[in-house]
């Protein structure tokens, strides 16, 4: 079995879930499922990241202390992926004492490897809450930060721990050409590279007047005592959750994947590369950087105030149908949009008249032709022109090509089309009216086939739509969870045998609250 760690971002704790969080945990939550289908021991991890002066703004800002304002919005986080269905084995929170001991180790750990890697320098410039980031001329347009337009910039002067990020320009260089694929999509390896060769600048690791954080483990030459930046303290996450610098047995170092997005795609593939490289620890196999999902072409921000209820838009439809929407129509490797229309067209379309139909009709048939039992049929044409659909599902799936969640979704799907169509060219209510030998043998084909076609839908839509998928395993009288079938094994699946039940319609055409 191959152990699979993967995480997310750790989303900043100072305002409720938007539905960008939403699709970045959604997204990693399929691949979970997906490395669990195939038999992969899966630890998935996401969190809150809780320090900082964003989190210490919002707070005052409140009237409440910053504990008071972490601890409410954990427990709404927390609630929001457990509607959502997202199946998360640890939930991180930097204010933990073990993630805090585990930061301070880590940077110790850089001062005995790599004592060089640390100076004091004082430092002018500009900050933005918003990215935590001092800001570049070019990030900066109008005097504001690119990305947070309706925040004002700090100027900030201070001495500070700075790490010395330039140091590593060759080692990330050639750690992002390396044919292992260290960041995907192309497209963001290719910024990131751009970056790198216009030179790494050093970067801040402690902030004097933030107090809101963890202790900087060494004082300034002072005597000052520092806070640390709070990207030193969100990073490394990943690795106090293992229990660094001990270990906990839950998950082991390295990570195989991090998925984030693409605003903080530069943090996880320079930053926490050259302090894991300081640090003389293994690096992580893989980054992903997603897109964004965006409203009216404005990407979901606190700040701008593009926002939508996350809780409406579950409502809408129900948490799966919410989950295969936002997977299906914002492509992973790029941006795309949410709207209400969009989302009630392919509920009906792809959902209700598609796949929640075929399984109805298949049902209904069995019932209404065989008494509700599977009857046994050969493999036939369906089978064959499957397997190439589901082999494209994988490709898009596994990594090989990056994980391209809307392209496996358009393979499951084909095989849903097909599915119907299938019913419509053998007209198995014909076949029935015919009593010979003959057609009662293509009736059984044809029904066994379908029942086949729609347990490797099911199997294969189950990352995406794990309550649906369930309820349909169930109604075809699969064995057991749908979760325990290996996907990539669909090729000797027989259903002869199966019991079918009717159920409730699985994508009710009138709108409900199922979330
Ligand atoms: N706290 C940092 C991450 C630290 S990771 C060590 C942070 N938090 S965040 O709350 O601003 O964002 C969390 C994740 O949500 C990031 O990966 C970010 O890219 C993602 N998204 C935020 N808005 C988004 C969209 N509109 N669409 C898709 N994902 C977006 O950054």
């Amino acid at each position: 079995m191959s152990k699979y760690f993967l995480t997310t971002a750790i989303d900043y704790a100072n305002g409720d879930p938007h539905i960008g969080h939403a699709y970045e945990k959604i997204g990693a939550d399929a691949i979970a499922r997906y490395r669990r289908q195939r038999g992969d021991d899966v630890h998935f991890l996401i969190g809150m990241d809780e320090h900082g002066q964003k989190v210490e703004q919002t707070a005052a800002q409140q009237g409440v202390t910053p504990q008071v304002l972490v601890d409410a919005l954990a427990a709404r986080f927390s609630a929001m992926w457990q509607r959502l269905g997202i199946s998360n084995d640890q939930f991180i929170r930097t204010t933990d004492a073990m993630h805090r001991a585990g930061v301070r180790a880590l940077i110790e750990r850089i001062f005995e490897r790599n004592p060089d890697d640390f100076y004091e320098r004082a430092y002018e410039g500009w900050y933005c809450v918003g990215c935590e980031a001092f800001k570049t001329d070019a990030e900066i347009l109008d005097g504001k930060c690119v990305l947070h337009p309706t925040r004002t910039l700090e100027w900030v002067e201070e001495r500070n721990w700075f790490f010395r990020l330039s140091k590593y320009g060759d080692f990330l260089r050639a750690l992002l050409l390396d044919e292992r694929g260290f960041l995907q999509p192309e497209s963001r390896r290719n910024e990131m590279l751009a970056l790198i060769d216009r030179g790494l600048d050093d970067v801040s690791a402690s902030r004097s007047r933030l107090t809101w954080g963890i202790p900087f483990p060494k004082p300034l030459s002072s005597g000052e005592r520092q806070t640390t930046y709070v990207w030193f303290d969100a990073l490394p996450n990943y690795l106090t959750a293992t229990g660094f610098p001990g270990d906990r047995g839950r998950a082991t170092w390295p990570a195989q994947l991090h998925i984030v997005g693409k605003d903080i795609t530069r943090f996880h593939t320079i930053i926490w590369p050259a302090m894991l490289r300081a640090a003389e620890l293994p690096l992580p196999d893989r980054v992903w950087g997603h897109g964004f999902v965006l409203l009216g072409g404005e990407r979901f921000s606190k700040s701008a105030g593009v926002r939508l209820d996350v809780d409406e838009a579950v409502a809408r439809h129900g948490a799966d149908a919410f989950r295969y929407f936002l997977l299906r129509e914002v492509p992973f490797d790029g941006d795309g949009s949410f709207s209400f229309e969009r989302f009630d067209e392919r509920y009906n379309a792809d959902l209700a008249n598609s796949w929640g139909n075929l399984a109805s009709r298949v049902i209904a048939m069995i019932e209404k032709y065989r008494g509700g039992v599977v009857p046994h049929g050969a493999p036939d044409d369906q089978d064959t022109a499957d397997a190439r659909h589901i082999a494209a599902y994988h490709s898009a799936m596994d990594g090989s090509r990056g994980f391209l969640l809307h392209e496996a979704l358009q393979h499951a799907m084909a095989l849903v089309t097909r599915g119907n169509e299938f019913v419509q060219t053998t007209q198995p209510w014909q076949l029935a009216k015919q009593m010979d030998e003959e057609s009662r043998r293509a009736l059984d084909s044809v029904l066994s086939s379908l029942v086949r076609q729609l347990a490797r839908q099911t199997v294969l839509l189950a990352p995406f739509m794990p309550s649906k998928a369930q309820e349909v395993w169930e109604q075809i009288g699969g064995p057991g969870l749908v979760t325990a079938q290996r996907n990539d094994r669909l090729d000797d699946l027989d259903a002869t045998g199966w019991t079918v039940t009717k159920g409730a319609p699985l994508f009710p055409k009138e709108a409900r609250s199922t979330g």
